[in-house]
């Protein structure tokens, strides 16, 4: 029988403080969802209760997936090994090939590491690289939270709407000044062309200028690239690290050029040379006490996806005329509804202001853009998510409208079906003009696309009928 005496249950219990299990660390619990996995869940919720909605909420790229990345995957799953902290060798030979011929830019496969996807890879980079960082204003949904959550703060870089969002060395230079004054220290600044939420792409102009500021400044560049390959075809993507090699990491993955976001494949490119080795011993460390290794068939599928491949290269090419095409249609349908929006160069983002209506807006209790994020999707069923999300203001009446949902052919017809669909919009793409360069653009009929046009027109005429 245990004999726990009087005595020795008191000295144990002196021991430690008592307390409730599962307590959460003070700083953790306040966190919340990333808003557009909030926002993809409230959508699957509300047409599970059979409550229909125009889902502009959550940026997926839906194409299916190219035959010659499922028989790669095929083929490897009997690779049950842990693949190497980095990534296998052959993938990271086929990442530093793919980068000279998609950027021009040379590297070795040394300076590749691969991860479950670029998300995780940025916020190991945030945890390893010295500094705050400066983040353009609006910028992507979760650098502001892993910035934080790595310790850092977040040094926001104003930008002009009414000048595409682009980012400038002025507006850059009056962040550090003022985040000297605060006491912040930025060292790191992320870059994100082409853009999640702006969907726009800086000239080649303005990346030099870019590079030659960070050079000056001593500022590690971090450029997300995920979208690089979705350009529109009317401005060519172009990289920092052309410029400023030595202090850009370049990001990247499978998710959104090769429609493959679940199967969570990302890259860094780090700079050559010692301080270039000396960061990816640092990245290879973290990796290797968190996640070990992205999943080791994948790995070897994605050798395809980056190896030279004719018919590869085509779907990408195609999938991106489509988002051009979806995107552009609905462009012209809010700018000629009068709502002032940036013209977008790549991937499937729209950033429209209804500043205009902020007097009708009132009205509905809209005063912020959460509210008149909530009030499109309770009364219209609009799904999109408001600037905020994206480090705006909260009374910023901006939001996001991801269209990449919008080049579904038919719905509720089954899977299988729509991806036979969505081969047979792939074969036409190639005929479809560039955006942009030949007003509004003629094309397939796209059932949601038509959707999402009429109900903007509904919403700005009501909108305009408070006025
Ligand atoms: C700007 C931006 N960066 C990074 C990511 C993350 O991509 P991944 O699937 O490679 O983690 C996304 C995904 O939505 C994104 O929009």
């Amino acid at each position: 029988m245990d004999q726990h005496t009087p005595l020795q249950a008191t000295a144990t219990s002196q021991r430690f403080e008592f307390s409730a299990p599962l307590e959460l660390a003070e700083a953790r619990r306040d966190m919340v969802s990333s808003p557009t996995l909030a926002i993809n869940e409230a959508v699957s919720r509300r047409r599970a209760e059979g409550k229909e909605t125009l889902h502009l909420g959550f940026g997926e790229a839906i194409f299916p997936l190219h035959p010659a990345l499922r028989q790669a995957l095929a083929e490897a799953i009997e690779s049950t090994g842990y693949a190497p902290v980095a990534g296998v060798l052959k993938l990271r030979q086929a990442i530093a090939g793919y980068m000279e011929r998609t950027r021009g830019i040379s590297c070795s496969a040394e300076q590749v590491v691969v991860g479950p996807g670029s998300k995780p890879l940025l916020y190991a980079l945030l945890q390893v690289l010295e500094g705050d960082v400066l983040v353009p204003r609006p910028s992507w949904v979760s650098y502001g939270p892993q910035i934080r959550l790595a310790g850092w703060q977040v040094v926001p870089v104003a930008t002009d709407p009414a000048d595409h969002h682009r980012l400038t060395p002025e507006a850059l230079s009056d962040a550090v000044t003022a985040a000297h004054a605060s006491g912040a220290k930025p060292r790191v600044l992320i870059v994100n062309s082409p853009s999640n939420p702006t969907g726009g792409m800086l000239a080649e102009e303005d990346v030099a200028v870019l590079g030659a500021w960070a050079r000056a400044h001593g500022i590690t560049i971090i450029s997300d690239e995920i979208y690089a390959e979705l350009a529109h075809g009317w401005r060519p993507h172009v990289s920092p690290a052309r410029f400023y090699p030595e202090g850009s990491i370049i990001t990247g993955g499978l998710s959104k050029a090769f429609s493959a976001g679940g199967w969570r494949l990302g890259y860094a490119i780090l700079p050559a040379g010692e301080r270039g080795a000396q960061l990816g011993k640092a990245l290879r460390a973290l990796a290797s006490e968190i996640w070990s290794a992205a999943a080791t068939p994948i790995e070897k599928a994605a050798i395809v996806a980056f190896t030279p491949n004719t018919d590869l290269e085509t779907y990408v090419r195609r999938s991106a005329r489509i988002h051009g095409y979806v995107t552009h249609a609905l462009y012209q349908t809010l700018i000629e509804l009068g709502v002032a929006c940036p013209k977008p160069a790549a991937g499937f983002y729209l950033y429209p202001d209804f500043a205009p209506w902020r007097g009708a807006l009132v009205n509905l209790g809209v005063t912020t853009g959460q509210q008149l994020a909530q009030y499109l999707l309770d009364e219209w069923a609009i799904a999109t998510l408001p600037g905020v999300a994206f480090g705006e203001e909260p009374d910023a009446l901006r939001l996001r409208l991801s269209t990449s949902h919008l080049s579904i052919v038919s719905t509720g017809s089954a899977p299988k079906e729509q991806a036979a669909e969505l081969w047979q919009l792939l074969a036409q793409a190639d005929a479809l003009p560039v955006p942009g360069e030949v007003g509004q653009p003629v094309g397939p009929d796209l059932p949601e696309l038509a959707k999402a046009q009429l109900r903007w027109r509904e919403v700005i005429g009501y909108f305009n009928s408070l006025a």
